[in-house]
């Protein structure tokens, strides 16, 4: 990107607005044919200038335009394909435009569009733009009054922010509802919704008495699968008065699901519109990894309301301050929800699995970016993600209470304001008297710091000295890192497997457990004192910074800390070191041409945790199961896609046949004891019982019979993805029959056929490039429903790296094509499929070469979108 390209959008240059809008008052009248947007808007100029109006806008027909109460000959304003400009406005005006939009020609789902049929909304980040001219910027609040006409008969539920104040019909067959939301708001979180929609009804009475409405909005037939987000919304109200002190402040909260969306989810005032995967479930559609996602993005939106809507962002690149901090709240949320530790590694996984290769790539970034082309292309892994990790690290560093007089404070100065992420760092210093100062780094330096420790044990002195020393890479222009402040919790383990009492040289007394170190130089030195004998070291617990630690422990060690560590999350990350070492040996091994064979200790080490009856079945599921080929990959300076993949075949099958017994028995007990239902007890014997499945089914004697007994079964929705996932990579002659079965009982529920395309898009088989060929000319496939994009491309091209990544090409070839033919209709779902292209320095020359062409082969065709081209581009570099 040339430096001083005009599309480049910098902070630096950020400037107050010239105006201000006070109030809105919308007239939207939908139709078949077109709709119909009225505006007024109540304006003052914002100091003292003379700067023409210039509103933003794209692809609005214009009918009328009067300013101050007068019509506007065509010299007095000026129109091109992104502003409306208006020059000679007084200190106040008021604004009248009338334009018309073709929702059911917007296939980009910004801005209005109709997702079948229902109208609706997704105004984050510039898409209000798209209804109407506007000051479309997070720092420009206004209070909005909205008038929407319909038809009786297919838009008899008609909404938008805040409170209906009015309503009436017009003969016709039409009808208006006027909603009134008493909160300025920036225009992002605005929004409407029309259709013939069915309602689910429940209320929450906040702490001081007030009663709620809460309803969800579905199409007609899914009202049985509302219960789950309904109670993980109200869960959400209670925790956040009582975690946080935020109540709710409208008297409904209303949540509609669609079936096309973009995103996830989306937090307008009172209004939220939900990607339908995020509201529906039930057990026999649902798996429990989508109740679990069904829980934390309706927490995540529901906390916006204070950290997004009451204290908003001044503008894009302060994004972090509310996607880092909600991340945050959401996993505070899930983990008490329900098991702390399991949903911390869930957090780590997706941190590695997402985060870090856009971090060690050409796309990286800081969690606040300095420029960008496209918004839309920075709601990364990197802005919410990390942002969630440093917002956890702050909360370290200040403890609980600590943290929560910093939100207090926060809340206290900020509400109603549009800030900035210093605001947020600030109010946390001042409401702890911390400083901060070095710590703030974490928001301009991109890059995954590297960690490299090493422990020595002084026997006749009985110390024992840590040395620390951190070194973040080098990341697309930031050649130079400086040393970041971070919270580093350690424990050191004695031969009976008790944490021992921590003393570092110099201190009076000494205290079990973890203990917070902070590292602030580039190389830190801790001697511990009165170390009775040589320690095992268990370092980083919980992940206490968004770091690759590098620490050589021996095998025994590791496994050690499997059986022993107090401290749940690092169990699971020992077991994960171990299986690493183990796995990335094997590969050694095999490019070397040496046999494979398994060493006995990794099936020791499983063994052990298999027979540990206290410990929570869902860690132990996590435990059990070895590192996926693309974390693999991670640990490899040039990544071998097949030997990678043949090592950790030939490790599951030999660890199915060490342990057969024992998985068996585990696979017999979580069976008997789960109940279909999203209890924590059922659902973490669920989550054993397939991590054990996935063993048993590679073996040659009952593997077949246990798989399709599991999915003839159909019991849960979870044991039956499960068991499918193993037949579709299986060469067993029930497979095809099994596919088409589940196709068949589910051609209606398009959740449902989702993980079935997914379930052919990731089978390892040599095969499944064509059988993804052919499912892209499915009749069920189409381009114009991003859940349908994500099933199939997306998750051919993330999670199954021996097809996309295949030698030939072919993989490549297929997914660049779909880029470019979903760029021409939906460029913002086109450009997150570019991603995986931009990892190709981590292949061998060959592959290098092949993706190269593919990213070139993007960025030549003419008329690309701004999305596509920004994230293509720079995925050359
Ligand atoms: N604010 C939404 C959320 O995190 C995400 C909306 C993103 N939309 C977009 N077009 N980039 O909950
Ligand atoms: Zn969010």
């Amino acid at each position: 990107m040339p430096q001083n390209n005009p599309d480049v959008i910098h902070l630096e240059d950020y400037r107050v607005p010239d105006f201000l809008i006070e109030h809105v008052e919308l007239h939207v009248d939908l139709g078949d044919g077109g709709t119909r947007v009225g505006s007024r808007l109540t304006l003052r100029r914002n100091g003292e200038h003379g700067r023409p109006l210039v509103l933003h806008g794209e692809g609005l027909e214009l009918l009328s335009i009067a300013l101050d109460g007068k019509s506007l000959a065509a010299g007095r304003y000026r129109l091109d394909d992104e502003t409306l400009t208006v020059e000679g406005l007084g200190a106040e005006a008021v604004l009248e435009t009338e334009c018309r939009i073709d929702p059911d020609g917007n296939t980009a789902l910004e801005g209005l569009y109709r997702s079948n049929g229902t109208f609706c909304t997704q105004c984050e980040a510039e898409g209000f733009r798209k209804i109407t001219w506007y000051l479309d910027r997070p720092d420009v609040m206004a209070r909005f009054r909205t008038t929407i006409v319909g038809d009786r008969t297919t838009q008899p539920v008609m909404l938008s922010n805040g409170n209906p104040v009015a309503s009436g019909t017009t003969g016709d067959n039409r009808h208006w509802v006027t909603w009134e939301d008493p909160f300025p708001k920036p225009s992002y979180l605005f929004a409407l919704v029309a259709g013939d929609l069915a309602v689910v009804e429940d209320s929450f009475t906040t702490r001081s008495g007030r009663e709620v409405a809460l309803r969800i909005y579905v199409e007609h037939g899914n009202e049985d699968r509302c219960g789950h987000a309904m109670t993980a919304l109200k869960h959400a109200m209670a925790w956040d008065e009582r975690v946080y002190g935020r109540e709710y402040d409208l008297d409904i909260f209303m949540i509609v699901a669609v079936s096309d969306f973009n995103m996830g989810a989306m937090e307008n005032k009172g209004l939220n519109v939900f990607n339908a995967k995020y509201i529906l479930a039930k057990p026999e559609t649902a798996t429990d990894v989508d109740f679990d996602g069904i829980e934390s993005v309706v927490a995540h939106e529901y906390f916006h309301n204070w950290t997004g809507n009451r204290v908003t962002c001044r503008d894009w690149f302060q994004l972090t301050l509310k996607e880092g901090l909600t991340v945050f709240r959401d996993q505070q949320f899930s983990a008490d929800m329900n098991s702390a530790a399991v949903k911390r590694i869930a957090d780590v996984q997706r941190l590695r699995a997402a985060q870090f290769p856009e971090d060690g790539g050409p796309l990286a970034h800081p969690i606040q970016p300095q420029s960008y082309i496209e918004i839309n292309n920075f709601y990364t892994a990197t802005v919410y993600e990390k942002g969630a990790e440093v917002i956890r690290m702050i909360h370290r560093l200040l403890g609980t209470d600590g943290f929560r007089k910093g939100s207090d404070l926060y809340f206290e100065r900020h509400d109603g304001q549009a800030v900035t992420t210093e605001d947020f760092v600030a109010a946390m210093e001042d409401a702890n008297d911390a400083d901060l100062g070095q710590f703030r780094r974490w928001y301009v330096q991109a890059g995954t710091p590297r960690l490299i420790c090493s422990g020595d044990y002084d026997a006749a002195d009985g110390s024992y000295l840590l040395t620390v020393r951190q070194e973040t890479p080098a990341t697309p222009g930031q050649p130079e890192k400086a040393p970041l402040h971070m919270p580093f919790a350690v424990g050191l383990i004695g031969r009976d497997g008790a944490d021992l009492p921590l003393r570092l040289a110099g201190e009076n007394s000494a205290e079990a457990g973890t203990r917070v170190l902070q590292l602030r130089e580039a190389e830190s030195r801790f001697r511990f004192v009165d170390i009775p004998e040589r320690p095992v070291a268990s370092l980083l617990r919980g992940f206490s910074a968004p770091v690759r630690l590098e620490f050589a422990q021996p095998a025994e060690d590791l496994a050690f800390r499997m059986a022993h560590d107090s401290d749940d999350f690092n169990r699971w990350e020992a077991a994960q070191e171990l299986q690493n070492k183990v796995l990335l040996g094997l590969v050694a091994d095999r490019r070397a041409g040496r046999p494979l064979v398994l060493p006995d200790m990794l099936a020791e080490a499983l063994g052990t945790a298999l027979d540990d009856d206290g410990a929570d079945p869902s860690l132990l599921a996590l435990m059990l199961t070895l590192p996926g080929e693309v974390m693999l990959a991670q640990h490899m300076e040039v990544i071998d896609v097949e030997a990678i993949h043949d090592v950790r075949e030939f490790a599951v099958k030999a660890l199915a046949e060490r342990l057969r017994d024992r998985l068996l028995a585990r696979y017999r007990a979580c069976h008997a004891a789960a109940r279909p239902g999203f209890d924590g007890a059922s659902m973490a014997a669920r989550h054993l019982q397939n991590a054990c499945l996935a063993y048993l089914s590679q073996l040659d004697d009952i593997g077949r019979e246990t798989a399709l007994a599991q999915y003839r079964e159909r019991r849960t929705m979870t044991e039956t993805m499960a068991a499918l996932a193993r037949i579709a990579a299986s060469d067993w002659p029930e497979r095809d029959e099994a596919l088409a079965d589940f196709h068949a009982a589910w051609r209606n529920d398009p959740l449902v056929i989702d993980k079935w395309f997914t379930v052919q898009a990731t089978a390892a088989r040599a095969d499944t490039l064509e059988h993804v060929l052919a499912l892209a000319g499915h009749e069920d496939f189409t381009l114009r429903n991003p859940n349908r994009v994500r099933a199939l491309i997306g998750a051919f091209a993330s999670a199954n790296p021996t097809a996309f990544h295949r030698a030939d090409g072919a993989g490549y070839d297929f997914v660049a094509e779909r880029i470019l033919a979903l760029d021409a209709s939906n460029p913002q779902v086109a450009a997150r499929l570019i991603a995986p292209f931009g990892q190709w320095r981590r292949y061998d020359k060959a592959r290098q070469e092949r993706m190269l062409n593919q990213l070139k082969r993007i960025v030549s065709q003419p008329g690309l979108s701004k999305d596509v081209r920004e994230v293509a581009s720079k995925s050359l570099n």
